[in-house]
């Protein structure tokens, strides 16, 4: 068959000239992809897409939710997107988020595998993994996190014996300006290390700060032009050199840091008494050895260490940032936080979780530095698990699923002032009110595990570090709410000068 088309194609290169037998492939291949398209009926609408690569080209990969947010003005509240292979749909509005994660949430459970993230992470770990994979490490992690700590005191404590160690390291700054950037990361980072890895890192210890810059390299690597042409083109984009290749061989060494970790708790392990997340992952192993159908495996657990490492440092820190940052460009918000704790604890007093209830504004202005920072814009993807009607529209399986959050945060008919920062959209009658429209952490069954650690470090961190420091911008230096897109949105590099109140 293929040398009788072989010959086929050199008769008709003989009679018709090369030129013209390429021109007709190519013909045809448009012919093809457009048949292809033409068959999934009652999608949502889009941009026109380009054969082979779709929208690949409408889209600026620096600023990727803004060059949606083009698009989306045109579309609706429900647009398809295509991106090589890809199927996109981008969700917009409460309802339809709702319906989709909430109440039809099985149907939209999964992660879309990316080829970036199959070779690094191989379809194990938490934030990546599908099926049962993910199930049985989410629910490992969640009841392991619970155990140490979440939700009881001890985490409390840990997390005010950190934020000594960084009001320390932030007033050896003597309120001259400094770039907190470090300094905040690796305290937060400190947190999820104590659970998983069992030990906190030294500010000054320059092997953490090299794991640190590492992540945040490769957090921001993620987002290149050849991170995404991998994605498409994966077997070609192999072979050629990139920042692809920069970007795998960070991730390597990540994980060789976290696999030295575990090398030394396997040294030193007693199942009688589990120190951290590593040992008790090493007893339910142990549990399930010999099943080869378990997830309970080495490599499961190096994903999973690292999946709650990169999670739980660099989304709680850079939305730590985001508030020093919002406090020192609105002095008189930062007063009246001031006030509150003044009121509440004194300058001295521990910060403490059952604080919260009686400090309404601070809580508020929490809340309000979520909004404003929106620093996951676009959620993390999902994808559609089996063929799904959405909004009257049909999505098929295996579909990409995002949702602007942006919209959500920023939607006029919800907020009073969507466009600046203003504590009083979590306040009536001077108490603190929720709102159904913030949803920083997403909603349904793959929301975000570790909502209640994250939310109980920003209080006791945000709030330990104004009770003892005035915010203010340098002399030198105008800040700006720009921001840098990584894997979040984080604010440029910046210096701010933290004033010791007494
Ligand atoms: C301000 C801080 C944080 C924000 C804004 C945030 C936001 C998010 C969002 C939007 C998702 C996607 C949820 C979805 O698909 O519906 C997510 C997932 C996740 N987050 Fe967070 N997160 C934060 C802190 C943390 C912390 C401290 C941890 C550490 C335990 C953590 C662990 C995770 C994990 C493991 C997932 C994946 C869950 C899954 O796929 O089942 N996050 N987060
Ligand atoms: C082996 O692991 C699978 C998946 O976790 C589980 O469904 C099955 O019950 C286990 N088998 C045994 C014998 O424990
Ligand atoms: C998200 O919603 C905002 C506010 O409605 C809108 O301006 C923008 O077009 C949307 N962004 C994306 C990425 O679709």
């Amino acid at each position: 068959m293929l040398e009788a088309m072989g010959s086929l194609a050199a008769a008709l290169a003989t009679a018709l000239g090369p030129r013209t037998l390429l021109l007709g492939a190519v013909a045809f291949l448009f012919f093809a992809d457009f048949l292809k398209r033409r068959r999934q009926k009652n999608y949502p609408p889009g941009p026109p897409r380009l054969p082979f690569v779709g929208n690949f080209f409408h889209l600026d990969f620096k600023q990727l939710h803004l060059s949606l947010q083009r698009v989306a003005k045109k579309y609706g509240n429900m647009i398809r997107l295509e991106m090589g292979q890809y199927s996109t749909v981008l969700i917009t509005g409460l309802p339809l988020i709702k319906e989709a994660f909430v109440h039809q949430g099985q149907n939209f459970v999964n992660r879309p595998v990316m080829p970036i993230h199959e070779r690094v992470f191989n379809k194990n770990g938490l934030i990546m993994s599908n099926g049962q994979i993910w199930k049985e490490q989410r629910r490992f992690a969640l009841t392991t996190l619970k155990n140490f700590g979440l939700g009881r005191k001890s985490l409390e404590e840990r997390i005010q014996n950190e934020a000594h160690f960084l009001i320390q390291a932030i007033g050896e700054e003597n309120g001259q300006p400094f770039d907190p950037h470090f300094k905040i990361n690796n305290a937060v980072s400190n947190i999820i290390c104590s659970i998983t890895f069992g030990e906190r890192f030294d500010y000054q210890d320059d092997q953490f700060q090299e794991l640190l810059r590492l992540l945040d390299e490769a957090m921001c690597l993620q987002t290149s032009v050849w991170c995404h042409l991998y994605n498409l083109f994966p077997r070609i984009m192999t072979y050629l050199p990139g920042q692809h290749q920069t970007l795998f061989s960070k991730w390597e060494k990540l994980k060789v840091f976290v696999a030295r970790v575990i090398e030394n708790h396997k040294r030193d392990w007693n199942p009688a008494e589990a120190r951290d997340f590593i040992d008790a992952y090493l007893k339910e192993m142990e549990k399930h050895k010999g099943n080869a159908t378990s997830s309970f495996q080495e490599e499961n657990l190096i994903s999973s260490t690292l999946d709650l490492f990169i999670a739980g440092t660099e989304t709680t820190s850079t939305t730590l940032r985001w508030g020093l940052l919002y406090m020192a460009l609105y002095p008189e918000i930062q007063e009246k936080v001031q006030a509150e704790i003044d009121r509440v604890l004194g300058q001295s007093q521990q910060l403490s979780m059952a604080a919260r209830e009686c400090m309404p504004y601070t809580n508020a202005v929490i809340h309000e530095v979520q909004r404003m920072g929106n620093i996951v814009p676009l959620n993390v993807p999902r994808e559609v698990t089996v063929d799904t009607t959405l909004g009257g529209y049909h999505l098929p399986k295996g579909c990409m699923v995002l949702t602007n959050l942006t919209a959500l945060h920023r939607d006029p008919a919800e907020w009073a002032t969507p466009d600046t920062f203003n504590p009083e959209h979590f306040l009536e009658d001077g108490q603190f009110k929720k709102r159904e429209a913030f949803l920083p952490f997403s909603v349904g069954k793959r929301n975000c595990l570790g909502e209640q650690l994250a939310r109980t470090e920003l209080f006791l961190f945000f709030t330990s570090l104004v009770q003892k420091f005035t915010f203010r911008p340098p002399n030198s230096e105008k800040l700006s709410l720009n921001f840098r897109m990584s894997l979040t949105l984080s604010p440029v590099s910046h210096c701010l000068c933290a004033v010791p109140r007494t």
